[in-house]
């Protein structure tokens, strides 16, 4: 902790420094970011439309970090800007006026050079580098987690991407390769990261072995921020404001990435922000509080369904097909929260047109009441 607070006591996060239970500062200040909230990269989810959707919950003037998915540096070389789906972006992101970080896999000078230099004309905050994903088709390229077995060779990656842009480079990985998060290894590994240049880090701290289920060990998170120079951002778990601020009130972590929750209550950064003492709210909303009841955020949450809809058809409407089934995939991840979650996620398998999605989601809302679990287990 002592590090912690010795490398940041003078950068404040929020506006409102004493509002909140002590100072919570974060070494992200260091790369320009004053809200060091993210939301985490995820296949078939963060797309160019849910990134819009989450930008109607961003207050005024925020700059959350929002990931796309993962993408692969051996088929972007070739890929078209303009008819790739997962390529597509918002203005707002073309412009830098949205923050935005394209995560990639890979781990090869060839095909990493170009697929960089490809994504640099859309104007990213930023690039990650995943050495997380546990997927078997991933591994059998020596790409995701399985590069969290060689230091040195995940150090050289790093370097790869560093060498090829001045913008911020960072790591997104597990807490452990194996069956325990073993911290002196993570010690050793976050080392080597940093000495290739890596400018930041999420853990995800729960094991391979784990997936996505159980406890994440925010713990862990803390104790490497504590040892490392560069800001280490927490991920995993994270299904409430609340969380959040635990996470970075009392864990020592320099930020907190947001995953699945981002698909049931988006609006969870408009909470943060609030709970960190920001008054700005989305454009749109003036007036109003955040969703905080169980039940106004299961209103919200069908809300948040139709801005879906609607960035979809503007996105990827020329992919009507694609689209609906991202819509179904992103309803199938948040129903967990949901106490008849799996009725409405059989809903969004019917439709044939967005059109009539939209219809069968506003006949949905209006019939049924569907208060949100706080969290899932
Ligand atoms: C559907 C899905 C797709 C994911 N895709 C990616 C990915 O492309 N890259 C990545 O680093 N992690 C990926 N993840 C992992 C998440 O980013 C995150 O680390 C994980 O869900 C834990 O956070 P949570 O407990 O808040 O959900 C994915 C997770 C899910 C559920």
């Amino acid at each position: 902790m002592t590090q912690l607070v010795e490398s940041t006591s003078k950068l404040s996060l929020g506006p409102i420094e004493g509002s909140i239970a002590g100072p919570i500062a974060g070494r992200m200040a260091g790369l320009g970011v004053d809200f060091p909230v993210m939301i985490a990269p995820m296949v078939g989810i963060s797309h160019v439309a849910f990134r819009a959707m989450l930008g109607r919950y961003v207050p005024a003037g925020l700059k959350p970090i929002i990931f796309t998915e993962m993408l692969s540096t051996r088929r972007l070389p070739s890929e078209r800007l303009d008819s790739t789906a997962e390529l597509r972006c918002t203005e707002g992101e073309k412009s830098g006026v949205d923050w935005f970080v394209p995560q990639i896999l890979g781990n090869e000078e060839r095909f990493i050079t170009p697929s960089i230099a490809k994504l640099n004309t859309l104007n990213p905050w930023g690039y990650d580098i995943n050495m997380g994903c546990p997927a078997t088709h991933i591994l059998k390229h020596n790409w995701g987690v399985r590069l969290m077995g060689d230091p040195k060779y995940a150090a050289d990656v790093v370097r790869m991407v560093r060498a090829c842009t001045d913008r911020p480079v960072s790591v997104k990985m597990r807490g452990g390769s194996d069956k325990i998060c073993d911290l002196n290894y993570l010690d050793e590994f976050t080392q080597a990261l940093e000495e290739g240049g890596a400018d930041w880090l999420t853990i995800h701290a729960r094991t391979r072995e784990q997936g996505h289920e159980g406890r994440a060990d925010w713990n862990l998170v803390g104790e490497i921020a504590r040892r490392r120079k560069l800001a280490v951002v927490a991920n995993g778990d994270i299904q409430t404001s609340a969380d959040a601020l635990a996470i970075l009130r009392d864990f020592g972590a320099d930020g907190v990435m947001v995953a699945r929750a981002a698909t049931v209550r988006p609006w969870i950064l408009w909470q943060i922000a609030e709970d960190l003492g920001y008054e700005q709210v989305p454009l749109g909303r003036e007036g109003e509080r955040a969703p905080r009841t169980l039940a106004e955020e299961g209103r919200e949450f069908f809300r948040a369904c139709l801005f879906l809809i609607d960035d979809l058809e503007r996105y990827l409407g020329d992919h009507p097909e694609d689209a609906l089934k991202k819509f179904s995939f992103f309803a199938a991840t948040g129903a967990r929260w949901f106490m008849f979650g799996h009725a409405f996620w059989a809903v969004t398998k019917k439709p044939k047109s967005l059109a009539h999605l939209r219809e069968l989601i506003s006949d949905y809302r209006d019939r049924f009441d569907h208060p949100l679990k706080a969290r899932i287990s």
